[in-house]
């Protein structure tokens, strides 16, 4: 699944283009310093992950691009305008995103915090006066609110991503058991054969492990790509996993 036919990307390249200004803490995010001193970062597979400690700056960078990209920067599609409060960071007034030469048909913006804002939202959207087919159906139906957030998101994912799209997803596994998470993978997977891109910050080694996904571990040294295995939270899960005992007599003594 490896692609390189960088025309059939959304997203092919992330730049800081303009001047951040002396005083602004971005400029000391290990990933808004490794922008400035490169190139930029270029996106050439299908699934891009980024990971990294807590802090370390994801979650700005992708709620950056996503703005960057037409999102409301509190999550969902395109077309949701909700507003509760401005906690995105301004990094997207300084960055340029090199676009491909199609644009998404479809897409959505998972914003970790934001979820329940959303499904509130969608529950507005269908109160009367509303017309045409109730956004509910796209979205399985059932109020987002009625389901657990692990069934709620999956149900988003099912019904609502339809392929051709852009779909940015900050920390997605949150409310995923590990068996949903393997579902969440084959509906990528399914994504991904309809010309879609994804760009996800992820701390779950299982999601992760996607197949042909390019994988970006942000850390004090910046950017660096790094194969599934060599990963920081692969191999610290694996240890743990091969010997929970040992890990915890370490950890508690
Ligand atoms: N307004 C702000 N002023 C100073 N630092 C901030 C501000 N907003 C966020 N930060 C810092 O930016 C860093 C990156 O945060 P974030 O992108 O959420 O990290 P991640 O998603 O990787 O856990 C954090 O260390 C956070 O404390
Ligand atoms: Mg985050």
């Amino acid at each position: 699944m490896e692609d390189t036919a960088f025309s059939r990307l959304y997203v092919r390249e992330i730049r800081i283009s303009h001047e951040i200004p002396e005083e602004s803490y971005l400029r000391d995010l290990p990933v808004v310093r490794h922008l400035l001193s490169t190139e930029g970062l270029a996106l050439t597979r299908r699934v891009t992950f980024f990971v990294g400690e807590n802090g370390v700056g994801k979650s700005t960078l992708i709620e950056a691009l996503a703005i960057a990209m037409g999102f409301n920067p509190e999550g969902g599609t395109i077309n949701f305008r909700f507003s509760t409060n401005d906690s995105h960071s301004d990094l997207y007034r300084f960055l340029t995103v090199g676009k491909g030469i199609r644009r998404q048909q479809d897409g959505f913006f998972l914003r970790a915090e934001s979820f329940y804002n959303l499904a509130s939202d969608i529950d507005q959207l269908d109160q009367p006066p509303s017309f045409g087919r109730s956004v509910i159906d796209s979205y399985g139906g059932v109020s987002l609110h009625h389901q657990s957030h692990g069934e709620s998101f999956l149900s988003l994912v099912e019904n609502r991503f339809g392929g051709h799209g852009l779909y940015i997803l900050d920390e997605p596994e949150a409310a995923l058991s590990p068996m949903r998470l393997m579902s969440l993978i084959c509906r990528i997977h399914e994504l991904v054969e309809k010309d879609s891109q994804f760009i996800i910050s992820t701390h779950s080694p299982i999601l992760m492990a996607f197949p042909g996904a390019e994988i970006f571990e942000l850390s004090e040294k910046g950017i660096q790509s790094v194969p599934y295995q060599q990963t920081e939270h692969f191999q610290i899960t694996r240890q743990f996993l091969n010997a929970p005992e040992k890990m915890l007599d370490y950890l508690l003594k």
